[in-house]
């Protein structure tokens, strides 16, 4: 395996992935627990941010505290990737969020873009890209072409489920990045969905379906 594919062992990550597979899981539990999943991996994928020294006065002593030294971006690929959002920002609460907005088209599979706002700054933010499904992989390949062409450098991928297609297809397009992935599934089927997979993400997490 690519050593810069990371894939989750952590029981509590791999038990919620187990549930929002399940179709009868609801609405506001998939939702919940693409939250709870979102925080866990976020934890993962935060472990090397760099950090810089700086002076704190405790009511007892002077001490050197560490903190993040680069700033984050977090950018959800519209529209699933919006219900990881709130996990990330929840423990990286000055992170700045930018917005890719890409749908497949359902006949070709082919990305189409609809949105991009960054922040200005992206060139010197840790980009953390955001998208539940890494299916053919077409959709993040194009979301990371776009956030380099403006400029980012550092970026990671997260993603909860991945098919073994889309990842080798994204590391293969973009060999400077790093991709956290919850679980990498069997197989894309003929539709290109990803097998067992959970079926539709954004349709699951807005009850679209
Ligand atoms: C889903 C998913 C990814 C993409 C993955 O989005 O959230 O963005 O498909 O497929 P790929 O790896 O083959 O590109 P979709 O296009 O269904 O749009 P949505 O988020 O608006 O539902
Ligand atoms: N997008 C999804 O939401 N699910 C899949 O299985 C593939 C792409």
């Amino acid at each position: 395996m690519n050593e810069r594919v990371h894939e989750m062992t952590h029981p509590l990550i791999l038990h919620k992935i187990s549930m929002i597979r399940d179709e009868k899981t609801t609405v506001k539990d998939f939702r919940e627990l693409v939250y709870e999943i979102s925080l866990l991996m976020g934890y993962e994928s935060t472990r090397d941010l760099d950090m810089i020294e700086q002076t704190v006065n405790t009511p007892i002593a002077e001490t050197t505290g560490k903190f993040i030294a680069k700033q984050v971006a977090l950018v959800p690929i519209l529209r699933a990737g919006l219900g990881m959002v709130d996990a990330l920002m929840s423990i990286i609460p000055a992170a700045k969020v930018g917005h890719v907005g890409l749908y497949r088209d359902h006949e070709t599979l082919e990305p189409k873009e609809y949105y991009c706002k960054l922040p200005p700054d992206i060139d010197k933010r840790q980009v953390i890209v955001l998208d539940p499904m890494l299916a053919t992989g077409g959709s993040s390949i194009a979301a990371i072409d776009f956030i380099k062409q403006r400029g980012a450098k550092r970026i990671k991928l997260m993603c909860i489920i991945g098919a073994p297609e889309g990842v080798e297809a994204v590391m293969n397009a973009h060999p400077d990045i790093e991709l956290f992935v919850g679980t990498i599934d069997e197989k894309l089927n003929e539709k290109g969905y990803i097998v067992p997979g959970l079926g539709d993400a954004g349709d699951r997490l807005f009850g679209t379906i």
